[in-house]
């Protein structure tokens, strides 16, 4: 019995290495709807990847939510001696402190024995206050080194239910509804076919600059979650997929 479901896990972590065109693809089994330990499988997951991939003097980028919350949660030590430098993605997406990216970075940080320098911004920054921010040195400083990332580790959501996670404006919601939004990842919302219909503006990684970073760890599982990760895999910017069991079989059925 085990090894049956070895053998389907693995048949799944092939099929959506083809269809989503990744390097590398973790199914872990469960479905984290059912099951609040699957999300814990995923950050066990998770880490080894990272674990895998890192090299000397690595600076590894993270965003929030509980899945990374869990990744932070199962980070160890293993590569202390690597010196990895971690720093959060973006600045202020509008989640509460535990599942902030500063937070994740820290203790990630912590965990790894390794090194972070944290981005303190505001959730909503107007475009003023934003173009004064990008010219703080410290901000500069720290903007640079999330742009020389090897390793970036994201979360993906539902997009309606991260805009109401973040108290979104009436006006942005409507803006969701009518662009068909069906997936959140970096503060921007993708529909179905992966084009952007919205975005939070936020200090940190931009979209476009993904495709400079080696390593697009994309962390999510669920079967809830499976249109939203299909609209981000849709464009091509991650390169590894940490999933589970639920969300595979969707996108493997193409719901
Ligand atoms: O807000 C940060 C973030 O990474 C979002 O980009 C993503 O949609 C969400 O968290 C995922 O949260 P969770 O892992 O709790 O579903």
């Amino acid at each position: 019995q085990p090894m049956r479901e070895l053998f389907g896990l693995k048949t799944m972590e092939e099929q959506l290495k083809e269809q989503f065109n990744l390097k590398e693809v973790v199914v872990v089994s469960g479905d984290t709807d059912e099951f609040s330990w699957v999300k814990k499988e995923i950050g066990r997951a998770t880490v080894s990847c990272i674990n895998d991939l890192l090299q000397a003097n690595n600076i590894v980028a993270v965003t929030g939510g509980s899945t990374l919350a869990a990744v932070a949660e199962m980070m160890n030590a293993d590569s202390k001696e690597l010196m990895p430098l971690f720093v959060p993605a973006r600045g202020g997406l509008g989640e509460d402190v535990g599942n902030q990216a500063n937070t994740i970075c820290a203790k990630m940080a912590e965990r790894a024995k390794g090194n972070y320098r944290l981005l303190h911004m505001p959730d909503q920054l107007s475009k003023e206050a934003y173009s004064t921010m990008m010219e703080e040195p410290y901000v500069k400083e720290v903007l640079n080194l999330i742009r020389s990332s090897s390793i970036v580790v994201h979360g993906i959501g539902e997009a309606f239910t991260m805009a109401k996670r973040r108290k979104t404006s009436e006006s942005n919601l409507e803006k969701l509804k009518e662009g068909n939004a069906v997936g959140e990842a970096f503060g921007y919302y993708f529909d179905e076919e992966g084009e952007v219909v919205h975005r939070v503006r936020t200090i940190g990684l931009q979209l476009e600059e993904l495709n400079g970073i080696p390593y697009i760890l994309s962390v999510a599982g669920g079967s809830s979650k499976a249109k939203a990760i299909r609209s981000f895999l849709k464009e091509g910017h991650s390169t590894i997929l940490i999933t589970d069991e639920g969300a595979a079989k969707e996108l493997i059925k193409g719901i």
